[in-house]
């Protein structure tokens, strides 16, 4: 049966972390980060794991088991990301979970491209380079206060052209989705506009 998807793609800090999971509260789907198998596989990398392998074996408990809020970890995600063959073995696992009743949420980098390109519904959260470093600063900040505002954005801009210029399932708006620009929009503004947006198609 085919269950309501809502793909939710974008660059890094674009807001779609915190967009989708109130999305998903508010119609009450269920939510995949899809961000975080990457960043699992990443922390298991940094460890000395070969990620090939680190992917076919993921097991979702091990997906809030590290600490992947930390910036070497996304660092190290976007880089066994370009691997095809980890890209193929996350792939079940979110079609699976894509399928789920009443309906999903997932967001990530290519859900309405490649990994769910028959959802109901596509948005591709954007913002600017500053805006968005800006917000990973003040959150990582919190936690670190030793951060830098110029390193996050240079790791940033470094994520985003690895993203965007792999030649597996780069990060691309699909062509079906609605682009959101959240760089001049609040937290709160950018989850009334996308759940007014989601009411209209839904
Ligand atoms: O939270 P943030 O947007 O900074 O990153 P994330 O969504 O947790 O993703 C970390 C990294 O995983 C990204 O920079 C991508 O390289 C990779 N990723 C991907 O390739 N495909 C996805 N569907 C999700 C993440």
């Amino acid at each position: 049966m085919n269950q309501t998807v809502i793909a939710i793609d974008g660059p890094a800090a674009s807001g779609k972390g915190t967009v989708s999971k109130a999305i998903s509260e508010k119609l009450q789907f269920n939510y995949l980060d899809t961000g975080k198998l990457y960043r699992a596989i990443g922390a298991k990398y940094l460890e000395g794991f070969a990620p090939i392998t680190a992917a076919q074996n993921l097991n979702s408990n091990e997906l809030d088991k590290y600490d992947l809020q930390k910036p070497e970890i996304a660092q190290a995600a976007s880089e066994i990301a370009l691997i095809p063959e980890v890209r193929a073995a996350l792939l079940e696992f979110q079609r699976k979970f894509s399928q789920k009743t009443p309906g999903a949420v997932l967001d990530g980098r290519d859900i309405g491209t490649i990994v769910c390109p028959d959802a109901k519904i596509k948005i591709f959260l954007t913002a600017s380079l500053e805006a968005r470093a800006k917000r990973r600063y003040v959150e990582l900040n919190k936690h670190d206060g030793k951060i830098r505002f110029e390193t996050i954005l240079d790791q940033i801009k470094e994520r985003d052209e690895r993203d965007q210029t792999r030649s597996s399932s780069p990060m691309v708006a699909a062509s079906d989705s609605k682009i959101f620009d959240t760089s001049d929009l609040s937290i709160t503004e950018a989850i009334e506009k996308v759940f007014s947006y989601i009411q209209e198609k839904i």
